[in-house]
């Protein structure tokens, strides 16, 4: 048997006549840039959040840089944010002319630690970016908090965490404005580049919209209000992701059962740490992780056995060469460099089946005793 990281062929194949359907409509439309698609998937997506502004842009790394650039975060500003994630999080705070601090992650979650944040705030600190990594919301209660008594702005990356919940709540929610990204693997994915920004704040919003089209006022096309950037969904993706949308909560519901089956079984594996899922919190599983000693050996053990994996991620952000300016080590973040070493992320996608998961529960298995 073998079995991929993630299968976009599944997915697509269950719902072909209607993507089919939808990418055509686009076409014979020529609505390929703005239009009727675009501005249905906003409304969409709004209405699910239950916000009163979807902006949707290129991407999702777009959506961050704009949301901190709109909040005029810039030069001689500090943005805190988790030393675990994609680097989206952290470019786009130095794109936006600010300063990068990493603060270390959570014992057992992989998110941001509001203790190593607590540590890192200066008055020159203007903002908390959250991360929802991996499909776990980060401890909002307390980056709430945080953000409350220094007065600072809370932003959520929720790249990884559509409709994940943190006390009943969406995560996304919680701030003054969250990002997502559409990435085809990621658990909402459209057929390419696609993001989005929501927000509550209707001058926010307003701001995001114009500076992700030239900077054009809504009525005139031609009136530039300010100097802003491309940064446009098109036609063609909206319409995918309209297609996709109705069924996010089945799919991540069923990320989630097949959470709790690799859990199950692989906790009767010795030296594996399965994922923890912080109290009152839905997860709703983008990657699956476990912790695993020889973490290197198993991976080769399991990828020439058939079982596509993934590290979520090998490097510490402030311990790429990218960041080497800012003078850390391992030391700074001993929680996410350990992890960085241990982590391993199994196949995990809505149409793994009960065979796939025990395949790689047994390779696994294999992989640790021999
Ligand atoms: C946590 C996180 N933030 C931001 C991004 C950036 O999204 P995009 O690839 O759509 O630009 C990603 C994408 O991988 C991500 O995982």
């Amino acid at each position: 048997m073998k079995v991929p990281f993630v299968d976009l062929q599944s997915q697509y194949q269950g719902l072909k006549p209607q993507l089919d359907a939808a990418i055509s409509k686009v076409i014979e439309e020529s609505a390929f840039i703005r239009g009727r698609f675009v501005a249905a998937f906003e409304d969409e997506y709004s209405k699910a959040y239950g916000v009163k502004h979807c902006i949707s842009v290129a991407d999702g790394t777009a959506a961050i840089y704009i949301v901190l650039k709109m909040l005029g975060i810039g030069q001689g500003d500090e943005v805190i944010t988790t030393a675990n994630s994609w680097i989206a999080s952290s470019e786009t705070i130095t794109q936006a002319g600010a300063r990068v601090v990493f603060a270390d992650v959570e014992k057992d979650y992989y998110n941001l630690d509001p203790d190593s944040v607590a540590q890192k705030i200066t008055p020159r600190t203007k903002a908390i970016l959250a991360v929802h990594l991996l499909g776990q919301p980060a401890n909002l209660e307390k980056l709430s908090e945080l953000c409350k008594k220094h007065n600072l702005l809370l932003i959520e990356d929720c790249a990884q965490s559509h409709f994940a919940t943190y006390n009943g709540q969406k995560v996304g929610t919680f701030g003054i404005a969250a990002t997502f990204s559409f990435y085809p693997g990621k658990n909402l994915g459209a057929y390419g580049d696609a993001g989005a920004i929501i927000t509550n704040d209707n001058a926010l919003a307003d701001k995001c919209k114009t500076f992700a089209r030239h900077g054009a006022s809504s009525t005139n096309k031609h009136d530039h209000v300010m100097e802003g950037i491309n940064s446009r969904l098109d036609g063609l993706q909206a319409a995918v992701l309209s297609v996709k949308l109705p069924h996010i909560h089945e799919w991540n519901a069923r990320r989630a059962q097949h959470a709790s089956a690799y859990t199950r079984l692989l906790n009767e594996v010795p030296g594996i740490i399965t994922p923890k899922i912080r109290e009152n919190c839905s997860h709703i599983f983008h990657a699956y992780v476990i912790r695993v000693k020889n973490r290197d050996a198993v991976q080769e053990f399991l990828n020439k056995n058939g079982v596509a994996t993934s590290i979520h991620y090998p490097t510490p952000l402030p311990l790429l060469k990218a960041y080497a300016y800012l003078g850390h080590n391992e030391n700074d973040f001993p929680v996410a460099s350990a992890y960085s070493k241990d982590m391993l992320s199994l196949p995990m996608y809505p149409e793994l089946t009960d065979d796939m998961i025990q395949f790689v529960v047994d390779t696994v298995r294999k992989s640790v005793s021999g």
